[in-house]
């Protein structure tokens, strides 16, 4: 607060009850004794309005709650910019402080844990219980919402328990996709193609390279679609469909990891339109010790190593 809005507010606060102040007290009767139950001198009707001082209780309450106005704004802050003489309210009322006292004390209690694991190889990171309690928690804040709590996704966004991997499934590579976040580029390829060309190649990829079958009444060009395929696909996807993971170009001949579908309308959709995932970078909001027991975390998932976790869900089902 500006200098000019604490005088301000100060001197509206101590006017107010200077104010009321005298109020109260020039506007109390003297002692009136023995002239009770004057009247003011004016008649409604022949209903008159009597002319008696405060009760002493009534005055007392006006005194105290002003001996009490005096004392709050001494001791707690309200005055402008006075904190008041009470101990711990040095930055006023505000919680954004406290919000920071708590992360400050978070980070020297907890500081010490994070440096030791972030010292330490991923994989040997992924062994350790408090370490994956630790990234499990992380897990379920930051990411869960779209991987699902249970890290095995959804349309759109991939199952990090499986050992399919857009990216790469090494734990450095891990780290790195969480850390910088990632960007995958599918072109749309409806106007390259036509519609005929679309049609060949998603039966292409469903059934030669995929392995999934195609309808009886399948019109679709199968030789077509592999000669679309070898020219415009291999450069991302690989002369076998197997992948690239530099680009994020997935697997196509594992339908399992597939995130926008099998079917033939989401495959022709997929190659129509394009698809643009964005996996978020998390360096700046998580920083590197939290990133590297959540690339623990994830590692841990896909390797069966995180073993509590499996046995409870098998317990479930
Ligand atoms: C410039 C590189 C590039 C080219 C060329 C390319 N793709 Fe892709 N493709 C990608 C990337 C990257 C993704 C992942 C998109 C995402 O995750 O959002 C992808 C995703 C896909 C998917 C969806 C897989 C899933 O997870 O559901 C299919 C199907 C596919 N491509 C087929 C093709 C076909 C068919 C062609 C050729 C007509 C082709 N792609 C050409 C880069 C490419
Ligand atoms: C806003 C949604 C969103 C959030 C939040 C998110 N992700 Fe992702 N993540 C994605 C998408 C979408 C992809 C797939 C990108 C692509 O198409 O290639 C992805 C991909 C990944 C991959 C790469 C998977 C592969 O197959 O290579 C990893 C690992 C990953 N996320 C981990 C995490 C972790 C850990 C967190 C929590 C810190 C997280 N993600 C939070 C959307 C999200």
């Amino acid at each position: 607060m500006t200098t000019f809005w604490s005088t301000w507010i100060c001197v509206l606060t101590i006017g107010s009850l200077i104010g009321l102040t005298w109020l109260l007290l020039s506007t109390r009767k003297g002692e009136t004794k023995g002239s009770v139950d004057q009247t003011m001198g004016h008649s409604f009707d022949g209903i008159e309005e009597y002319d008696n001082p405060l009760p002493q209780w009534w005055f007392m309450l006006f005194v105290g709650t002003l001996v009490f106005a005096v004392g709050y704004l001494i001791l707690y802050p309200g005055l402008g910019n006075w904190k008041g003489i009470l101990p711990g309210y040095e930055n006023g009322w505000t919680g954004v402080h406290e919000w920071e006292k708590e992360m400050a004390k978070a980070d020297t209690k907890f500081g010490p844990i994070f440096a030791k694991f972030a010292a330490m190889p991923v994989e040997e990171v992924a062994k350790d219980p408090q370490a994956l309690k630790m990234g499990g928690r992380l897990f379920a804040s930051n990411c869960s919402v779209c991987h699902g709590s249970d890290a095995k996704g959804a349309f759109g966004f991939p199952n990090l328990t499986d050992s399919d991997w857009r990216w790469g499934g090494n734990p450095e590579t891990i780290k790195a996709t969480v850390m910088g976040g990632r960007m995958a580029m599918m072109p749309a390829w409806g106007e390259v193609l036509g519609e005929e060309g679309v049609k060949n190649v998603a039966a292409y990829v469903r059934h030669d390279l995929a392995g999934l079958p195609l309808p009886a009444d399948s019109k679709a060009d199968l030789q077509a679609g592999q000669q679309a395929f070898s020219t415009t696909c291999v450069a991302c996807h690989g002369a076998n469909g197997q992948g690239t993971e530099a680009m994020g170009a997935p697997n196509l001949t594992h339908p399992a990891g597939f995130i926008y579908g099998t079917s033939l309308t989401q495959l022709e959709q997929t190659i129509r339109h394009g698809r643009q995932g964005h996996m978020p970078a998390q360096n700046e909001l998580l920083g590197n010790d939290k990133v590297q027991l959540l690339a623990a975390y994830v590692y841990s998932l896909s390797h069966g190593l995180n073993t509590e976790r499996l046995q409870a869900e098998d317990n479930r089902k």
